[in-house]
């Protein structure tokens, strides 16, 4: 069986400073550690290029957080996946729920974000997820049936990353038999829009993963790899991750 694939989300975290300790301790740990799980880190944008050039020929592959629609043009302030591709990223998060809640980033929008990630040759981590109101009111099967129609473009070739809006930055992850749940339901209807590829997309959890959790998350079927906030910026913590999952 494949080793889950574990990505830290830094987040908006990460000053110079913190983040070349943090890079120090993971490099660190590849000197002396062959063959562990494949690993992804998402730094802000200011950090990616810096840190392509220490983690460039080792395990370690390097993600962004967000991605604008279009190539290039007069979109101040803005980063396009192929200036992502430029700095040396291989993936890049798209549709998290902090985006989709503080920049009310649709559906749709996260549909057009994909695609503009695989046209630049990144892998597009989609995040969906429920909040707290709809899982209460029983409605997370909807909203996540509607996330996975709505944000995956018609060829998807990235991952999907479920995060219950809940169980993100608390320090309770989900009980592993709801996140088990979710995991196989979004199975199932990847399975319904791409047929066998549906069967490849790997499915990520996230939401408080931490080293003491992550053992038995690793165990629910189906399950790809975990997508991690806080603990990302702890390497130790971090690499604790790493090392169960190998
Ligand atoms: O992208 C990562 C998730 O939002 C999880 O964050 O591990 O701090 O709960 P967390």
């Amino acid at each position: 069986m494949a080793k889950p694939i574990i990505i830290g989300n830094w987040k908006m975290n990460g000053l110079s400073e913190e983040a070349d300790h943090i890079v120090s301790v993971l490099l660190t740990y590849a000197e002396q550690n062959q063959n562990f799980a494949p690993t992804v880190i998402c730094p802000p944008f200011t950090q990616l290029y810096h840190i392509r050039k220490h983690v460039k020929n080792t395990p370690y592959a390097l993600g962004a957080q967000d991605c604008h629609i279009a190539e290039k043009g007069a979109y101040t302030g803005d980063i396009s996946a192929a200036m992502l591709k430029d700095v040396g990223a291989e993936y890049v998060i798209l549709g998290h729920s902090e985006r989709r809640a503080e920049h009310k980033e649709s559906n749709e929008l996260v549909n057009k974000k994909a695609v503009a990630a695989y046209k630049s040759g990144l892998l597009p981590i989609v995040c969906i997820g429920e909040t707290k109101e709809e899982r209460d009111s029983n409605q997370y099967k909807d909203v996540i049936a509607n996330q996975i129609k709505g944000s995956l473009p018609e060829h998807f070739n990235g991952l999907v990353a479920y995060e219950p809006v809940w169980a993100i930055g608390t320090g309770v992850s989900a009980k592993n038999e709801d996140i088990a749940e979710v995991i196989l339901f979004i199975r199932e209807k990847l399975v319904a829009q791409y047929g066998e590829n549906g069967k490849k997309t790997p499915i990520l959890y996230g939401g408080s993963v931490k080293p003491n959790n992550v053992k038995d998350i690793f165990a629910i079927p189906e399950l790809g790899g975990v997508l991690v906030g806080g603990v990302s910026l702890i390497p130790e913590d971090f690499l604790q991750l790493v090392t169960i999952a190998q």
